[in-house]
């Protein structure tokens, strides 16, 4: 990409969902692997770097030094298919829910409840995006992505990946590593939907499971969404705040007893507690501190307001995390990611 292609100084407000007022010492929006290579290739080796994608997924926290790049790799498209599966490819760049609207609409199963997810493509690996019973590791085929160091492109198969809970190899241990440039997911022509999750099981419940359709998902999640999870568009956010707890059982046990209402769900490993309704019982409900707070439908989403700082954001969530520890004695630790 050519160095006229770089924006400087460049406002980052409207590219984060929570609003925050920050600025790119150096922005770049590459549209090809190409550009993205060349960029890599032209930049002093010890410029810091940052990856971001919608923003959705992000508190920033003062300017950003270096360089910024988002990605604007497009495209989508069918690769292969057979009796019972479709192969689709996808551009890191590209809006998440695009994705989702467009494989629906063909009547592929398999990315339905993670609907109106907001965020891009390439950023949805990183995390592990997840919603209603889903998560994105359970239809990835391969990964792609571009190694910072060599320009090098390298695609990780699902198992290679380390997908946890909101987590993978490239939130941990190769932060910084790699760029995510596109996505490859394998879906289903006939199975079944998951309604297994509170809400979808609730509506669809006494259905015959083979007669559900994708859309019939899609639609009814971006309706509970719409009723819980407040639109960035209208009320900045960066979705969840804090992930859910996993604790040991024999903490959950104790807490069950001192709290019979405790929402948790028994885990392989654990037992994973409801990090809203400990938000909830703490107080922080509609509650707020400054600009920010904490939703009212929704206790587990920050939401700015307008006019806030990230001092004021970091300075509300360390409130939380004080509160639902002296009252549970459990950890939270935020989702978001903290950039610089
Ligand atoms: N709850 C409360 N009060 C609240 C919020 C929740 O008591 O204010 C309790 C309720 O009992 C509710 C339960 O918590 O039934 C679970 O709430 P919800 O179904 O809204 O899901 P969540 O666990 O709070 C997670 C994801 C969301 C995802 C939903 C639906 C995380 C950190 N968050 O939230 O993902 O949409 O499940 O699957 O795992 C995101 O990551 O940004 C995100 C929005």
């Amino acid at each position: 990409m050519s160095t006229e292609g770089i924006q400087r100084e460049a406002d980052l407000s409207g590219l984060n969902t929570l609003r925050l007022p920050a600025r790119a010492q150096r922005l770049a929006r590459p549209a090809t692997l190409d550009a993205l290579e060349q960029l890599l290739a032209e930049r002093p080796q010890d410029e810091p770097l940052q990856v971001i994608g919608g923003g959705s997924n992000l508190v920033i926290q003062s300017d950003l030094p270096g360089l910024t790049i988002c990605l604007a790799i497009d495209g989508m498209a069918k690769v292969k298919e057979d009796d019972h599966h479709v192969w689709v490819a996808a551009g890191g760049g590209v809006h998440w829910d695009d994705l989702v609207a467009w494989t629906v609409e063909q009547g592929w199963q398999g990315l339905e409840n993670l609907s109106l997810i907001p965020g891009t493509v390439g950023a949805a690996p990183f995390q592990n995006i997840g919603a209603y019973g889903v998560e994105l590791s359970q239809v990835v085929e391969q990964v792609t992505v571009m190694e910072v160091a060599s320009g090098k492109v390298l695609h990780f198969a699902a198992s290679e990946c380390d997908f946890a809970y909101r987590d993978s190899r490239f939130k941990s241990r190769d932060r910084g590593r790699y760029i995510i440039t596109g996505l490859e997911l394998r879906l289903n022509r006939t199975a079944a939907c998951n309604v297994s999750y509170g809400p979808l099981q609730a509506h669809f419940g006494g259905q015959d499971p083979t007669a559900v359709t994708p859309a019939a998902v899609r639609d009814k999640v971006i309706e509970v969404r719409r009723s819980k999870l407040p639109d960035p568009a209208a009320l900045a956010n960066a979705g969840s705040f804090f992930k859910n707890p996993v604790v040991a059982t024999d903490k959950a046990a104790q807490l069950r007893q001192t709290f019979p209402g405790l929402v948790a769900f028994d885990q392989a490993e654990g037992v994973k507690l409801a990090a809203g309704w400990l938000i909830e019982q703490a107080g922080w409900k509609g509650r707020r501190l400054g600009p920010v707070g904490m939703h009212s439908e929704q206790a587990l989403v920050l939401v700015n307001h307008g006019g806030a700082s990230s001092a004021d954001v970091l300075a509300l969530a360390s409130a939380v995390r004080r509160d639902v520890w002296e009252r549970f004695g459990v950890s939270l630790e935020q989702e978001p990611v903290l950039l610089p």
